[in-house]
């Protein structure tokens, strides 16, 4: 039955229930609105609306009702109520009579939504967390093993510089640490309680905010009745963060499908994250991988849909808002599915590190390193720069290498080029000379691999 039917005649249409009704989606803040209610309920007996008597009946009469949701016995999403608010009202009715009638006085849906959303992205934040985490643990995993492994580096998609393997881990490992450090920031930030705000001008009854904040596990109240139904900046903030971390997942996808191409041929994915095609026989698709990639325009789209929903309303609460929970609900599943087949995907690939060494070889990837050499002989960069694609073009003339050149060669483009050039363009010579705190010499790698394994095993 409506919470709201006094004021009407006759009952909703069909269609305006399924306009109107967010149980469909809203299911999922069960076990949020139940403790929010038991919490209001005890926050009423303190401002004597119920005796203890009637507090204690309508606390343990929710609390099986959480018990018969969490077993199965109650499946809340086969309901017809209008929301999961009406629902658990609903509930304590049938159960209690008159007595479940009493619980929702001096609150709203407005407050209560507010809250009931607000604990379910933090409850959800922190298992994303988690997630962000155990992929990083995956690359460190990764990195440990392919610790000798030389890559290309790639800028504009053309062959660089090379750089150790285990340096392109942890470049990704940099991008899930702020993703965790953003979801720390959000976690912190959303932590401000509603309830007790009312509809949206505040609640007449003697509850203790503080206490109810407290008790559900916030930091406080929410300061201003307005804002605290109103505000959804929460949900937009955990969809960017979502959609920031997406981005850096898709980022790792599109490196990997390249890595795995048959045109690359660094590594080979596992056959647990790839599938077939139903057409040509040899084929083995990096799915999970574009997937990865293809998940993020969903949400990407989640985030622009709620901020166009939100731009407009006036204050207080209008009913737009219930807007907010689909995109957020597809967007929170989308990303721990993602982060999770991240870690498969990581743990089931094995690398050809021949074919690696050998790209990174090429594509003159170690001309930086000739330009280097002739500045240290005193010639300024510009000009060096300027000799060094001169040698490239004469290799290219000779389909070679830079170091398979003679010094002849070499002499013909400058002078001041000797037989010690050669030790200077060796793959390890031109890694290791990258020394600076950030650079890809080993042992810079090799401590800043160190470093991460030992801040995650402290988190
Ligand atoms: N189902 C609503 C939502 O998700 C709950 C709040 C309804 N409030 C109201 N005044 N109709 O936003």
């Amino acid at each position: 039955m409506a919470l709201w039917g006094g004021r009407f005649q006759s009952g909703s249409s069909d269609m305006f229930k399924q306009v109107n009704d967010s149980l469909p989606f809203d299911y999922v803040m069960a076990s949020q609105d139940i403790f929010g209610s038991i919490v209001w309920s005890r926050a009423l007996k303190k401002a004597g609306v119920l005796s203890s008597d009637e507090q204690s009946q309508i606390e343990q009469t929710l609390a099986l009702l959480s018990d018969d949701i969490e077993t199965g016995k109650i499946d809340v999403s086969a309901s017809s109520e209008e929301d999961i608010h009406s629902f658990v009202e609903a509930y304590l009715t049938d159960t209690l009579g008159d007595l479940g009638r009493k619980l929702h006085t001096g609150r709203s849906r407005n407050d209560q939504v507010a809250t009931d959303f607000r604990l379910w992205v933090r409850t959800h934040l922190k298992g994303l967390k988690q997630d962000c985490l155990n992929l990083i643990e995956a690359l460190l995993n990764c990195a440990q093993r392919e610790k000798e492994t030389i890559i290309p580096g790639y800028t504009h998609l053309q062959r660089a510089q090379p750089v150790y393997f285990a340096h392109w881990c942890l470049a990704y490992v940099e991008m899930l640490k702020r993703d965790v450090s953003r979801i720390d920031d959000l976690s912190e930030r959303l932590n401000q309680c509603p309830l007790g705000s009312g509809a949206l001008a505040g609640t007449t009854f003697a509850v203790d905010r503080y206490e109810i904040a407290e008790t559900l596990g916030f930091n406080g109240p929410c300061l201003n009745s307005l804002d605290a139904v109103s505000d959804r900046d929460f949900v937009l903030e955990l969809l960017f963060v979502a959609s920031t971390s997406m981005m850096h997942l898709s980022r790792l996808a599109e490196d990997l499908i390249f890595y795995n191409s048959g045109e690359a041929g660094f590594l080979q994915l596992g056959d647990d994250v790839t599938s077939g095609s139903s057409l040509m026989p040899q084929k083995k698709n990096p799915d999970a991988l574009e997937l990865m990639r293809g998940k993020c325009g969903r949400v990407f789209g989640h985030l622009q849909a709620l901020l166009v929903t939100m731009k407009g309303l006036p204050l207080a609460y209008n009913k737009d808002m219930q807007e907010d929970k689909e995109g957020a609900i597809d967007t929170v599943n989308q990303w721990h599915i993602c982060l999770c087949i991240g870690v498969e995907v990581l743990n089931s690939m094995s690398l050809n590190q021949a074919r690696c060494r050998k790209a990174a070889q090429q594509g003159y990837a170690n001309s930086t390193e000739l330009a280097d050499y002739l500045v240290a002989k005193n010639i300024p960069f510009r000009t060096a720069h300027d000799i060094a694609g001169k040698a490239v073009v004469a290799a290219i003339a000779q389909n070679c290498a830079l170091e398979e050149m003679s010094l002849d060669d070499f002499k013909a483009i400058h002078e001041d080029i000797g037989d010690d050039v050669y030790a200077c363009l060796s793959l390890e010579a031109v890694l290791n000379k990258r020394n600076q705190l950030g650079g890809t010499n080993h042992q810079c790698v090799l401590s800043a691999l160190a470093k991460e394994v030992k801040n995650l095993d402290a988190v």
